[in-house]
């Protein structure tokens, strides 16, 4: 059985004395949670969260890292930076990193390549546009998006990477995909992960959904066979929603 991790993406949104209430919040009352819960604030915020963590199960994430090692390269975070300050996650290749800011599976290749030489677990995120869906390209521009920067990686490495399959219609639009819907495209991602890498492998991939998941469809979704966990947006920013998805399988 793969356990399940449900992870909130803060994005770029509280001040700092929100981040850490909310934290606080999230922190209170996990002993009851049963999944693996990861929470990504913003850079600034994450040695503070740690502290608020601190002796508690739940993990860190930053948002994203850079392409580049270290050096002259104004504005950006190294994954050596965030493995200095014992951050073990970070998500990589977020749709709104793709569409707003230009990043290239090329790119996203080499993050991934510089946060696993660097010890952090990746979560790659996936997923098609609008367009793609209505012309029912999914399958294959996911598939294209794994290709490019992930199906280079060795078996071990692979086994580091959490995979976050968020359709970009459904982030933070209030459109989730139906568990139908979710079901049948984790279920594609774990079929190509054994195709390169053996089923055994795929197997134990944890292959979480993205997109407008909220308490009131959060156990539908989650109960799907494929799908081992959630990447929260919105309901992550109100204690109680997020703590309901927790709580919701
Ligand atoms: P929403 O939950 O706000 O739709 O965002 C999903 C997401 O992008 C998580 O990374």
């Amino acid at each position: 059985m793969r356990r399940k991790i449900i992870a909130g993406n803060w994005k770029m949104n509280l001040r700092f004395d929100e981040a850490k209430a909310l934290a606080s919040a999230i922190r209170d009352g996990e002993s009851a949670y049963r999944h693996e819960v990861i929470l990504c604030p913003s850079f600034p915020y994450l040695t503070s969260l740690a502290q608020v963590l601190a002796g508690s199960k739940i993990s860190l994430g930053a948002q994203n890292c850079a392409d580049r090692e270290n050096g002259a390269f104004t504005g950006e975070v190294s994954a050596s930076m965030l493995a200095s300050v014992g951050i073990p996650y970070v998500i990589i290749g977020h749709s709104e990193r793709r569409i707003y800011y230009h990043e290239s599976h090329a790119v996203l290749k080499d993050k991934i390549n510089i946060a696993l030489a660097n010890g952090l677990k990746p979560i790659f995120c996936c997923g098609e546009t609008k367009e793609v869906r209505l012309s029912e390209q999914q399958a294959n521009y996911v598939e294209r998006q794994l290709e490019e920067s992930l199906f280079h990686l060795s078996e071990d490495d692979i086994l580091r990477v959490i995979i976050a399959y968020e359709p970009v219609w459904a982030i933070g639009t209030g459109l989730t995909a139906t568990p139908e819907q979710a079901q049948e495209m984790h279920h594609f991602i774990r079929t190509r992960i054994a195709a390169r890498y053996g089923r055994a492998i795929a197997d134990q991939i944890i292959i979480q959904y993205g997109g407008s998941m909220k308490p009131d469809n959060a156990a539908e979704l989650l109960s799907q066979p494929d799908v081992d966990g959630g990447l929260i947006g919105g309901a992550s920013l109100k204690a109680d929603d997020f703590k309901a998805i927790i709580a919701a399988v």
